[in-house]
């Protein structure tokens, strides 16, 4: 297959290739990492990508940015960034890209543990895994030619741990294989209209 992984050169990216590359042609967006550049926040940037990268088989989404702080003093300005680029980011990949994915492909994309483990300082996460989530399930129920959609839920991520450890107490690091083996049932499984637990 060939595959576009947008953030494949981030943390979680890193291992989705990681996890997909010995058997499928991996495509790396970022907006300024991997081969093909684009910003999920601009539709005419998204319009461009598309033009650019021509066939694909599957879109793995493992970019979408959102507010992570305080709570006392987060404001509606905070939640934004979330809903423009983590929920609206993602969904208008899918938009964009249905008629544009071979038959019978799929849409992967990502949401995370803190919206059913929520920890305040991840509410702008919460927020926007909450909308990505209720997308997939719905978009499942319509999308054509045999195209699937999930998410993939991670739980913290092993190479994540040393930054965000403090603020998760208790909480177990996910091996990095685990969460790319999360992505690879997303892709070559035949689940669709399900959010893949990594945790
Ligand atoms: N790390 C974890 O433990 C963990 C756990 C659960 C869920 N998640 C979720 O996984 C996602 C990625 O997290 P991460 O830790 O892998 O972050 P990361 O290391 O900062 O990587 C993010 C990647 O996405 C790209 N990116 C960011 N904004 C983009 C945009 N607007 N358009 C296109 N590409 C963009 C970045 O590349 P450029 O800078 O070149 O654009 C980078 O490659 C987040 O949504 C996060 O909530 C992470």
């Amino acid at each position: 297959m060939r595959i576009v992984v947008i953030g494949g050169a981030g943390t979680i990216g890193k291992a989705v290739v990681a996890a997909l590359s010995d058997r499928h042609e991996v495509v790396v967006a970022g907006r300024r990492s991997g081969t093909l550049h684009v910003d999920i926040q601009s539709p005419d940037s998204v319009r461009d990508m598309y033009r650019e990268v021509g066939t694909f088989d599957a879109l793995v989404c493992a970019a979408g940015e959102a507010y992570f702080g305080p709570f006392d003093t987060m404001s509606e300005r905070d939640l934004t960034l979330g809903i423009e680029s983590k929920l609206l980011g993602q969904i208008r990949l899918v938009l964009r890209g249905r008629s544009l994915i071979s038959e019978g492909g799929s849409f992967t994309l990502m949401s995370g543990y803190v919206l059913n483990d929520p920890l305040p300082e991840a509410t702008g996460f919460a927020v926007a895994n909450g909308g990505v989530e209720g997308f997939v399930r719905a978009a499942a129920l319509t999308l054509p030619r045999g195209i699937r959609i999930n998410a993939v839920s991670p739980g913290l991520a092993a190479d994540s741990y040393e930054q965000f450890g403090r603020f998760n107490p208790g909480r177990l690091p996910v091996p990095m294989r685990t969460i790319g083996s999360a992505f690879v049932r997303s892709v070559e499984g035949s689940r669709t209209g399900e959010i893949i637990r990594a945790w």
